[in-house]
């Protein structure tokens, strides 16, 4: 049993709990990602981690209330317990050394750039940050970044902060300033990072993207999580969730996390939720 140690409600349906998993909290790595079943026998869903405290031995997860096991998650409250979390999984984000990186975060896509842009900036790179999201409201971690990033952009889609658009619209306004990066990070919603990837490639500045594709076991065994990289099969969860974005095959993906939406709809419905 993994017990809550505290938990944040960031927005409107985006929640953070801090959680105590003393082996996780000591090997995890950004980038990484943890399986996480509420109840016992219950689903299991893959939870990026989204910040870990050696001293504390605690991680951090930060969801979306957006189905039936994240919904049973947020009804948990500081101090009760979470029956299972399995990790670290996937791979460590490649941290290579670099001077000036750009991190784009979408959404709730926020919360897995956090730490790599902490990483990186610990490691001596001037990063600079682009948050968006629909509403300022729905807007996560802006105090989180302004700590670390060099300096910090948003992109709203109704305009309540920053530019009223797209993440890649300031990545455009960004580009045509004369601002240089030797590297993107995008994350976020599928279509958000193939946008910046279509951009990044044709300036050919190196871009990471971080893919979620459907997983069940989170161990390479099921095969849920197939993408194509550069014309080879790779399994998210263990070749991944960090790709060269250049390589990924966006439009089989987005058709995939399609598959199951009917009975994902039929499930809701059935719930009430
Ligand atoms: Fe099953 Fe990756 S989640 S192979």
């Amino acid at each position: 049993m993994y017990k809550i140690l505290k938990k944040e409600i960031l927005s409107q349906d985006i929640e953070k709990m801090v959680i105590e998993a003393p082996y996780i909290a000591k090997k995890c790595q950004p980038g990484q990602f943890v399986m996480v079943m509420v109840e016992e026998g219950g689903e299991r869903i893959p939870l990026t981690i989204a910040d870990y405290d050696r001293s504390e031995n605690s991680v951090t997860i930060i969801y979306q209330i957006v189905g039936y096991t994240t919904k049973l998650l947020s009804q948990k409250l500081e101090g009760q317990t979470i029956s299972s979390i399995a990790g670290p999984l996937g791979q460590p984000a490649h941290m290579k050394k670099v001077k000036r990186v750009l991190g784009i975060g979408g959404g709730v896509g926020a919360a897995p750039l956090y730490p790599q842009i902490k990483k990186l900036t610990e490691m001596g790179a001037s990063c600079d940050a682009v948050i968006g999201s629909r509403t300022e409201e729905m807007m996560i971690l802006q105090e989180e970044f302004k700590e670390i990033a060099e300096n910090i952009y948003f992109a709203t889609n109704d305009g309540s902060k920053g530019k009223k658009g797209f993440v890649t619209d300031v990545l455009k306004d960004l580009i045509s300033q004369g601002k240089k990066y030797d590297e993107v990070i995008a994350i976020g919603p599928l279509v958000m990072m193939k946008s910046v990837v279509e951009y990044t490639k044709e300036l050919n500045i190196p871009t990471s993207v971080s893919l979620n594709p459907i997983m069940i076991d989170g161990t390479g065994m099921c095969g849920g999580c197939r993408v194509t990289i550069g014309k080879e099969t790779k399994f998210a969860c263990v070749d991944g969730p960090d790709f060269d974005g250049f390589l990924v095959d966006f439009e089989e993906l987005m058709r995939r996390q399609t598959m199951y939406m009917p009975e994902e709809a039929e499930h809701r419905c059935r719930l009430g939720i």
